[in-house]
């Protein structure tokens, strides 16, 4: 009897503690997405005065609950109408280039509670079949937001591609342009190293980078090879300026948004009219990834995929030379041009 009694006792402790876990691991979660917000809250004041631009609490606290669920198109009709919620044209676009950390960019200014995200690249401009479908088509594809807050979307293909400039400029002439650029022998090599990945998936072969990067007939550069004329950034940005003036641009330096993330992100929130929300908090370096990683709260952190950051091949030293030299002009003017200096070789 005393036996039973104290087995039933066990078993209503072993209940209690698991209800008190669970409970305690509930507001720990609940913290955490409180501490998120607490260091985009102006609410104490910390970020100056409410401004004009001030993104409503509500609209803070909407972005990683609710909004989320929209965004999959679980949204019923009533729920987008009591939110107010809208799919936007983008106000501003991350049009390149390829392989300069566009997926890290756009990911990033996602942590900013102004910013809502297209996921995937429409490619709405550079595919003539999609652009035949309609503005409309476009806007359908962008994900819900409120009306304060800006959409952003990203191709990378729209910065080489002929037709984009005068497509994008009939669809909004004032909109804000960002190119991420890196390194251009170093983008060359990673975008080498994506198509090469490609390839070795489905077990084909592949040529090595020296043999594409260079003519073997001239021994030149072999400007033909698109991983080459992609990293000629100035010729690109030539073809846009036909429509639109620098001030619309912004360039960001692909290469420190690896090592030093936060003040390239906040050059973007400057040139984007958004206040500063994006802290040193929301990014952490992840030693394992080897590279900065995205931190909404105690509990949601994520880095971006494996196919981001890739092992380049090593790459013989006179071709990187010589491609080096190659681009030295075309950096030059590229600087020139925009008003931004990088200390590429
Ligand atoms: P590598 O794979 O050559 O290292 P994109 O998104 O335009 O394809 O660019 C991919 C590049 O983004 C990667 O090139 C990587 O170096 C860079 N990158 C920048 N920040 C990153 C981050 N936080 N995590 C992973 N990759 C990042």
């Amino acid at each position: 009897m005393l036996f039973k009694q104290q087995a039933l006792l066990r078993q209503k402790l072993f209940v209690l503690g698991s209800l008190a876990i669970g409970s305690l691991l509930y507001l720990v979660a609940r913290v955490g997405s409180l501490d998120r917000l607490q260091p985009l809250c102006p609410i104490d004041g910390r970020f100056g005065p409410r401004g004009q631009d001030e993104i409503p609490l509500r609209a803070l606290q909407f972005k990683r609950g609710l909004l989320h669920e929209f965004r999959k198109g679980n949204a019923t009709k009533e729920q987008i109408r009591l939110h107010n919620l809208v799919q936007q044209l983008p106000k501003a676009i991350i049009i390149g280039v390829r392989k300069g950390g566009t997926r890290a960019l756009l990911e990033m200014l996602n942590l900013h509670p102004a910013v809502v995200k297209a996921s995937q690249e429409i490619h709405f401009f550079d595919n003539d079949e999609n652009y035949a479908k309609g503005i409309e088509w476009y806007r359908k594809k962008m994900p819900f937001s409120y009306p304060h807050q800006i959409t952003i979307e990203k191709s990378p293909a729209y910065f080489i591609t002929e037709e984009v400039p005068e497509r994008i400029y009939k669809m909004n002439s004032s909109i804000k342009l960002l190119i991420i650029v890196r390194e251009p022998t170093t983008r060359a090599i990673s975008d080498y190293t994506q198509v090469l990945e490609g390839k070795e998936r489905k077990n084909k072969t592949y040529y090595k980078f020296e043999k594409l990067a260079i003519d073997p007939n001239t021994c030149e550069v072999n400007t033909k090879y698109k991983a080459v004329r992609t990293s000629i950034y100035t010729k690109h940005l030539e073809r846009w300026l036909k429509y639109f003036p620098i001030e619309q641009f912004h360039i960001v330096d692909g290469d420190r948004l690896i090592t030093e993330p936060l003040p390239e992100l906040q050059l973007v929130e400057k040139f984007l009219n958004l206040p500063p929300r994006i802290s040193q908090y929301n990014l952490y370096f992840n030693a394992t990834r080897g590279f900065y990683c995205l931190r909404f709260n105690i509990v949601f952190n994520k880095c971006l995929a494996g196919s981001k950051g890739r092992i380049h091949p090593e790459v013989d030293t006179s071709v990187v030379t010589k491609l080096r030299k190659f681009f030295h002009p075309f950096n030059q003017k590229f600087y020139q041009i925009t008003g931004r200096t990088f200390n590429w070789p």
